[in-house]
């Protein structure tokens, strides 16, 4: 069984759900978790941040924390959200001892404190692992956490012609622009050599 295969098999008829079904699968060992990889996404540690200083950071869908260790390991006071209960305590394991606040939340649901309330908002690859369908609420949700001079990294795979196969279902670049919404507007959109699809997006936003 490859990697993606996990994957593929078990996001089949539950576009969110799926996700603590994998990460459980994978802490009892029958499952592999495709972008449990070490280190930060591709992209993000070439992207230039600034020292936190103590600013709030937010990592969407932060998995097992490689990005929210990174992004706080830079000086951030870090925010990390989850729909999967799994990754979220398997995340605190992983980082005992992080000062990173990890916990579960529903991007497509988000805590209402968590309007414009964050000087950097940090997602990699959830957008991407959701379903077409649901990328415009999901895109939206992500803008919104920005707060007043933030800054938002977006980070995706890149596809030219989207196909309706996934996970992941990548980001054409109207998809990639489209974070600059509800106030939120782009500064630069990269792309990224990557091993798979059309590269990879690196979009920096602000508000
Ligand atoms: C492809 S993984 C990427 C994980 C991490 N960002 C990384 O690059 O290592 C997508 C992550 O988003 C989470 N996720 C999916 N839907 C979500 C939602 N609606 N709210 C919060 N997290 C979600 C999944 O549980 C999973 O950990």
């Amino acid at each position: 069984m490859t990697m993606e295969n996990d994957a593929d098999r078990l996001a089949a008829a539950d576009p969110t759900g799926w996700f603590d079904r994998l990460y459980q699968e994978a802490a009892a060992g029958r499952a592999v978790v495709p972008w449990d990889a070490p280190g930060p996404s591709g992209g993000l540690d070439s992207a230039g941040l600034p020292p936190g200083d103590g600013r709030r950071a937010l990592v969407v869908g932060c998995g097992l924390g490689r990005d929210a260790e990174f992004v706080a390991g830079l000086g951030y006071a870090t925010t990390a959200f989850d729909i999967s209960p799994t990754a979220v305590r398997d995340a605190r394991a992983r980082h005992a001892g992080s000062e990173v606040t990890y916990q579960v939340a529903d991007l497509l649901s988000p805590p209402a404190a968590w309007s414009s309330s964050f000087d950097l908002v940090v997602e990699s690859n959830t957008v991407q692992a959701l379903p077409r369908t649901l990328r415009p609420a999901a895109t939206a949700a992500v803008a919104s956490f920005v707060a007043p001079g933030g800054t938002l990294v977006v980070l995706a795979a890149a596809v030219d012609t989207p196909s309706g196969q996934g996970p992941p279902w990548p980001l054409t670049r109207d998809e990639a622009l489209a974070f600059a919404t509800g106030g939120v507007r782009l500064i630069t959109l990269d792309r990224l050599p990557a091993d798979r699809f059309d590269g990879r997006w690196r979009g920096l936003f602000t508000r």
